[in-house]
């Protein structure tokens, strides 16, 4: 059994990420779920976390809210991709328990603490909280069994032409996470944009019951959904990445964050000629996506048939 905790900024992506963990349950246990202030405020954030941890039957794991915003930086949403609350068309159940008390910096740390070399940590918004919980404790980077992300790009940016959103709305975070010590596991837009819902796949959706009124909104209003292309659920390929590496090439590389830059801020410069040097990251170059979907909606069926 894998164990990770699933730090995130929900985000419409990452309700399908969370959904892809509640239906692996056979392979993969969540330790916490902590949130970041991202795609939409803190405040909604956690909530949509609260909610999903409900409607998703994720039973007593702890939500704990963390940073609302960037290390330095002012603010960045993606209201315009996620909508005003931050999950697209989807509306859940009001959730009927609160957040746990604390930080999600305390959290992260005194999980891992607890269970040093057990637990993947897998970041999917701003780095925000990883950052500090390095800061705060560096033994993280030893304590945890590993570090994936949901964040930048060899190629090109989404936010802008040079930085994907999770790293531009906290470059210096970034930067603080890449340079910590541990060899980043990178699935960035290089290969997340290939994980696309299509109209095949949106078929498979539809019949899946109560899940289904999460899925079919989510997809739906997170893009244009055709034969050939449809909306990309970046952050479900992190936790694809844990059930199972080897759906994903992976090249070493140095990859280094631009906090300077004055159209380049929050790009990957990501260099795989290594040479001498440590390679400080594991970068996702390509995705067998036919395997992805088979894995991705294999877990959502057994979700569904759970929670009726
Ligand atoms: C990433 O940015 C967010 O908008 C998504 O939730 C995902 O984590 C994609 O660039
Ligand atoms: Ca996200």
């Amino acid at each position: 059994m894998k164990k990770i905790l699933l730090d995130c900024d929900p985000g419409i992506d990452d309700a399908l990420a969370l959904a892809l963990a509640a239906g692996s349950a056979d392979a993969l246990e969540v330790a916490g779920i902590t949130t970041v202030g991202g795609n939409v405020d803190l405040s909604l954030t956690t909530a949509n976390a609260l909610a999903l941890r409900e409607f998703l039957e994720f039973g007593d794991v702890p939500v704990t809210p963390g940073s609302a915003g960037a290390l330095l930086r002012h603010t960045v949403r993606a209201t315009h991709v996620h909508g005003a609350t931050g999950l697209g068309a989807v509306v859940l159940p009001a959730p009927e328990r609160g957040p746990s008390e604390g930080h999600a910096v305390d959290f992260i740390v005194e999980t891992l603490r607890a269970a040093p070399g057990e637990i993947t940590l897998v970041a999917v918004g701003p780095l925000t909280n990883i950052a500090l919980a390095v800061r705060r404790e560096p033994r993280v980077v030893e304590w945890a069994r590993d570090l994936v992300i949901m964040g930048g790009s060899y190629t090109r940016g989404n936010h802008n032409p040079a930085a994907e959103f999770n790293m531009l709305a906290d470059p210096e975070a970034a930067a603080i996470v890449f340079e910590a010590g541990w060899t980043v596991k990178m699935m960035g837009l290089d290969v997340t944009l290939t994980a696309m819902v299509t109209s095949d796949v949106l078929d498979r959706m539809w019949p899946l019951g109560r899940l289904a009124e999460l899925l079919v909104p989510a997809a739906q209003s997170y893009g244009v959904v055709t034969a050939e292309s449809g909306p990309a659920i970046h952050d479900a390929c992190a936790v694809a990445y844990v059930l199972d590496p080897s759906l994903f090439t992976c090249v070493p590389a140095v990859v280094n964050v631009e906090t300077a830059g004055l159209y380049t801020r929050g790009m990957t410069v990501t260099d795989f000629k290594v040479g001498d040097r440590r390679a400080n990251a594991l970068v996702a170059t390509s995705l067998d996506v036919k395997r992805f979907w088979d894995l991705v909606l294999g877990a959502y069926e057994r979700l569904a048939a759970r929670l009726g």
